[in-house]
């Protein structure tokens, strides 16, 4: 499946309403990590639902069926996006949610004295769940980070394991040190101790393409609106952990659910972890998502019948490289910067690193929020902060100011991260 063309930059740019007609056109933004911009197709779709499809789904009538349709469509097509079987995903509000409601809903799984491991490197949302089910009995372990190169070590974790371990929580890419972790590694590892894997792939996802089976993971959560989709989190949960899942819907649902409502049940999951279901028109929304990569794909590769998931799968490994031309411009920029500290390695390598760079100021009286919003006044868009990985960030011996982030999306060009590091240039002086 060779690429007929390099990354078209100005083809993937043209896709993105906001960087051409939006009131903030102008602003390079690089808080991709934060959550992307959407392409015309995402917003086409979110308008059609709502102009002629926004009723009650699974009625009768045309326009709540057609919308039922959509609806079942989007979900299908989102697991196929990742590899999954479409009864092993479920769409929530966002990641957060989904780990909630799947830590609440595999609660009587774990005994009185078994163990969970998290990692130091996670953001909250992957340990906060966790800890809530100490109530129950449960141990909750850290696994550490390196408090100079922020790295998380196989053999730290290996020490960790034990026969108690039930569950190891752990990002596929820190949204804070960019690292890349092993997955397949510490899958092979975790589940040589019989215990799950579940990991946080909300960092990795919108770089390259997931494909959970061959990563050999059981549980892996995704955030849609950072992968270009509307504010919606994806999770994979692996069939034969379905029958531990208890459902956090009511009790009694009305017949038409019902048929959901047995643990292992087809499409169990899309109704037992979601309590009143989530927001119908961005799920549709993600039709838009599908004709985007359909697209990109159709644009850069000759037109031949591959499964959507491997067209993702090649859009990705070209626009991955694209990405590295970006981050390569960048980088070299910032190994001569004093003022500036990259957080995690500095290979531009896709598969050690993400294009999310956390930065310490050295500068004598600037803090990070200054820069940032000094930026801001250049029409730059950067975050600061701890982006809720404040464990991470204790560990590295980083304080309440937090860090500077900017991260880029294939959809950034070099213009922009020569505007970056220029504007960089005159703030740190
Ligand atoms: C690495 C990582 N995990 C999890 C989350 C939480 O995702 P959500 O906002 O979808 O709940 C974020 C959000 O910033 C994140 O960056």
């Amino acid at each position: 499946m060779l690429a007929l063309k390099p990354w078209d930059i100005e083809f993937v740019r043209s896709q993105f309403p906001a960087l051409n007609k939006g009131k903030y056109s102008e602003t390079a933004f690089f808080e991709n990590a934060g959550g992307t911009y959407v392409p015309h197709q995402v917003i086409k779709k979110l308008d059609e639902y709502l102009v002629s499809t926004k009723v009650q789904p699974y009625g009768v009538y045309a326009s709540s069926h057609e919308g039922t349709q959509n609806i079942e469509l989007a979900t299908v097509k989102m697991a196929e996006m990742i590899n999954a079987d479409e009864d092993e995903v479920v769409i929530g509000h966002c990641t957060t949610m989904n780990l909630y409601m799947l830590a609440m809903s595999l609660r009587k799984m774990f005994k009185q004295g078994d163990d969970i491991i998290v990692s130091e490197q996670d953001h909250e949302s992957n340990i906060s769940p966790w800890l809530r089910l100490q109530e129950f009995g449960v141990t909750v372990k850290f696994w550490p980070i390196d408090p100079i190169t922020g790295r998380l070590s196989l053999e730290q974790l290996e020490c960790l394991l034990s026969a108690k371990t039930r569950l190891v929580c752990v990002t596929h890419s820190s949204n804070v040190v960019g690292d890349v972790n092993p997955i397949k590694k510490i899958a092979d590892v975790v589940h040589k101790n019989d215990s799950l894997l579940l990991v946080d792939g909300v960092s990795y996802a919108p770089h390259h393409a997931i494909d959970v089976k061959a990563l050999g993971v059981d549980i892996y959560v995704l955030s849609l609106y950072k992968l270009f989709g509307p504010h919606l989190g994806l999770m994979y949960v692996k069939r034969i952990l379905h029958d531990q899942l208890e459902n956090q819907y009511f009790s009694q649902l009305p017949a038409l659910y019902q048929q959901y409502q047995k643990p292992g049940s087809p499409n169990y999951l899309r109704i037992s972890l979601n309590p009143g279901l989530v927001n119908h028109e961005e799920v549709v929304s993600l039709l838009g998502l599908v004709e985007y990569f359909n697209a990109l794909y159709q644009h850069h590769f000759s037109a031949n019948k591959c499964c959507f998931f491997e067209k993702v799968k090649a859009v990705m490994a070209l626009s991955v490289r694209y990405e590295t031309t970006l981050s390569e411009c960048w980088l070299n920029w910032l190994a001569k910067q004093k003022n500036l500290t990259l957080i995690g390695n500095n290979d531009n390598d896709v598969n050690q690193r993400s294009p999310t760079f956390s930065l310490k100021i050295n500068h004598p009286s600037l803090l990070p929020k200054e820069v940032a919003k000094l930026l801001a006044d250049k029409n730059i868009a950067v975050q600061s902060g701890s982006f809720y990985a404040w464990r991470c960030l204790n560990a590295l011996k980083i304080g309440d100011d937090g860090l500077l982030r900017v991260s880029f999306a294939h959809f950034n060009n070099l213009d922009e991260v020569h505007r970056l590091c220029n504007a960089l240039d005159e703030i740190l002086i």
